[in-house]
């Protein structure tokens, strides 16, 4: 057997060469990590939830025409995507107030916002990722003024995408972390949807009670991580209908 090459190892995520040139090998671990990675566990089967969650979401967006990096699931934890130049921001979109803006502005988690707010953070985890403008970005180059209309653009429809989905299951979307990657195709070049979608990278309320059902019931021990995701998974029904003795849901494949 051939050792694969990495390419790259993250905090949630490894990057392998891909089998065919311009793809990559995506695998999700079960490393958690939160605050910079002041706190890190390794919670059994995230990994598998999150590889299940995001082929969802991305083949959703990829079925509207909302461009993105994945090509297809390989096995329980990797799926192959396109190999893509990440543009160096963390794009943020909150249809309610939560997190770093509730404290940032003193506003109450859970207030509606009277429109999606898009924020941008420099991908830059031995700075904490800080929040930066527009003007930050143009003046040291990350991102062209022609890639952040297309960002801009891609994040709204992202969220009404998800926004209405996970509605329909009774998830209300407080907000979520979107990254972008260009893709050259001969003269031209475009912007598409990379990264991962998951409750890693969202804020998921059960809209009845507000039950939290994402990263921030690790980030606040707020109870079992594992299983408010597959909670996620089995009302989107990426979680098949089997039962294990305990009466828990469980993977196949
Ligand atoms: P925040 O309120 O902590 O700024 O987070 C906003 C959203 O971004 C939330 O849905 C969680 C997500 N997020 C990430 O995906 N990665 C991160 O490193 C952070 C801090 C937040």
């Amino acid at each position: 057997m051939a050792r694969r090459k990495k390419i790259y190892e993250g905090k949630a995520k490894i990057l392998y060469e891909g089998t065919e040139p311009g793809t990559i090998v995506q695998y999700f671990k079960d490393d958690t990590t939160a605050f910079n990675a002041e706190k890190k566990e390794v919670i059994d089967g995230k990994g598998v939830l999150n590889n299940r969650l995001s082929e969802y979401f991305m083949t959703g967006l990829n079925t509207i025409g909302v461009p993105t990096h994945f090509i297809k699931r390989l096995n329980m934890r990797e799926q192959l995507i396109k190999n893509c130049e990440i543009i160096p921001l963390e794009i943020i979109v909150r249809n309610f107030a939560a997190g770093s803006m509730s404290k940032r502005l003193g506003i109450e988690e859970g207030t509606q916002l009277p429109r999606p707010i898009v924020e941008y953070c420099l991908k830059d985890d031995s700075l904490g990722d800080p929040l930066v403008s527009e003007e930050h970005i143009a003046a040291f180059g990350w991102a062209s003024p022609q890639d952040m209309d297309d960002i801009l653009s891609l994040a709204l429809r992202v969220n009404d995408f998800l926004s209405g989905v996970l509605y329909g299951v009774g998830i209300r979307l407080v907000d979520f972390k979107i990254e972008v990657g260009r893709v050259y195709d001969g003269d031209f070049q475009r912007l598409i949807v990379a990264d991962e979608i998951s409750p890693d990278s969202c804020r998921l309320w059960d809209m009845e009670t507000g039950e939290k059902l994402d990263k921030d019931v690790f980030r606040r021990d707020l109870g079992n991580l594992a299983d408010a995701y597959s909670e996620v998974a089995r009302r989107l029904g990426v979680l098949p209908k089997i039962s294990t003795p305990a009466g828990r849901p469980t993977l196949i494949n």
